[in-house]
């Protein structure tokens, strides 16, 4: 069924070509002819609904390419209404920051078909990308997907690029292989700035990562608070065998997540070799004082690789109770922010073996993030983005029909 948004335009109108004018073009070479047929079909009704979320609805289309071909294409229309979340109708910032993800090298996300407007409606279309959503019960995530999740957010994180909407809905997974969809938040911000006084009031925020030598907002804090805090909560809610599972599940994680920081660890060392002068110019300090942050920076990641490989039962408490952390201070839950606030510190105060240098340094930077996610309740941000998800949204139509909620 159109969308009631659609459904004013009479059947009978037809959307002439010359009436669709291409905003954004992809790469591949489409004729406007064929973006103005399929947007008939989604206005006639006659395209099938893929899945829909709080700011737009997917059709599926088959789409006639410049080269005599035609294939599979998701055309993504607003969803008008008052659970949006994104006043952006006109898909014009999800179109730019899509059209740069190739040259920066960012995997697993669709590729750029074109954006359209037809009279005052816009429509974006992208290639449509495999897999299904992660679920506990239908569509577990395993060791190797959180290794290939690891990697993507990896590269984003060295790319300056923020989603800043991983939840399950916006995460298809098939086999090993992992991918993202919906970039309408996503940004980019140079590391170049990394020093600069205003990235200490940029790291106020949820997404702030761990290292405090290298100030930056992180996709897997992202990732961990939007769509695994929920996912492990879901694990234990279907039962059998449930809360082993959420632990293995945990400490898999945090095991790939030691193959993050190293990564980490080698990006920023190479920073330091390659960009130096750059990022001491840009965050207007001196090039020793950027040396060293950059060298103490390294260090840091070496040290949670270290920790992550093989996690002490406190630290995996810990890291879960953050992601609980930064998850109710998002969702405005106080009294669940304080009770975890005060259980955090007093973990941190309490464990024996915090008086080892690598966990101390570790119970410093869990305290710093603790303060850094309270701050960004007064983020303007904030306001843009949706709450965690509720069974309402990111619906998938299954065989024809409004499938379940993939949470
Ligand atoms: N390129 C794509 N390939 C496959 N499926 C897609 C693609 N784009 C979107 N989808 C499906 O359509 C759903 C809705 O799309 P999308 O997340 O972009 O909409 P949205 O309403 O902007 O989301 P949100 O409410 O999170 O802002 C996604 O959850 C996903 O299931
Ligand atoms: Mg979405």
């Amino acid at each position: 069924m159109p969308d009631r948004y659609l459904a004013h335009r009479s059947r009978q109108e037809r959307v002439a070509a010359a009436e669709c004018v291409v905003r954004d073009a992809g790469i591949v070479p489409i004729d406007h002819r064929a973006f103005a047929d399929a947007i008939q079909m989604v206005v006639e009704g006659r395209a099938s609904e893929l899945a829909r979320d709080r700011n737009a609805i997917c059709y599926r289309v088959n789409l006639a390419r410049g080269d005599g071909s035609s294939g599979p294409a998701i055309v993504k229309v607003p969803r008008m209404g008052e659970q949006r979340t994104n006043p952006e109708t006109t898909f014009a910032q999800e179109a730019e920051i899509l059209a740069l993800l190739p040259a920066a090298g960012i995997p697993g996300a669709p590729t750029l078909l074109g954006r359209v407007a037809s009279g005052d409606r816009h429509f974006l279309f992208l290639n449509e990308m495999p897999g299904t959503h992660p679920d506990p019960r239908t569509n577990p995530l395993d060791g190797r997907q959180l290794r290939t999740l690891l990697d993507h957010l990896h590269v984003m994180d060295m790319r300056g690029l923020m989603h800043y909407d991983l939840k399950l809905a916006n995460i298809l997974t098939q086999g090993a292989e992992v991918n993202f969809v919906d970039f309408e938040f996503a940004r980019f911000r140079s590391h170049r700035n990394a020093y600069a006084p205003e990235t200490a009031a940029f790291c106020a925020d949820f997404n702030v990562s761990i290292n405090a030598f290298f100030p930056a907002r992180s996709n897997v804090a992202n990732f961990e608070f939007r769509a695994l805090h929920h996912y492990l909560d879901h694990s234990l809610d279907h039962g059998g065998g449930g809360p082993s599972q959420a632990e293995h599940l945990l400490f898999d994680w945090l095991h790939c997540k030691s193959g993050y920081h190293q990564k980490m660890a080698a990006f920023l060392a190479d920073l330091r070799e390659t960009s130096i002068a750059d990022i001491a110019v840009t965050s207007g300090i001196p090039i020793a004082r950027a040396h060293g942050l950059l060298g103490a920076a390294a260090e840091q990641e070496a040290l949670l690789a270290s920790m992550f490989a093989q996690p002490d039962a406190t630290v995996a408490r810990v890291e879960r109770l953050l992601m609980a952390y930064r998850c109710a201070v998002f969702d405005r839950h106080t009294t669940d922010v304080e009770q975890l606030r005060r259980t955090l510190r007093e973990l941190i105060r309490s464990h024996s073996k915090w008086t080892e240098t690598r966990f101390h340094a570790y119970g410093q930077a869990v305290a710093r993030v603790l303060e850094l996610v309270t701050c960004s309740v007064a983020s303007p941000a904030r306001s843009r983005l949706p709450a965690s998800p509720g069974r309402a949204h990111g619906d998938r139509v299954a065989g024809g029909s409004a499938g379940s909620a993939p949470i």
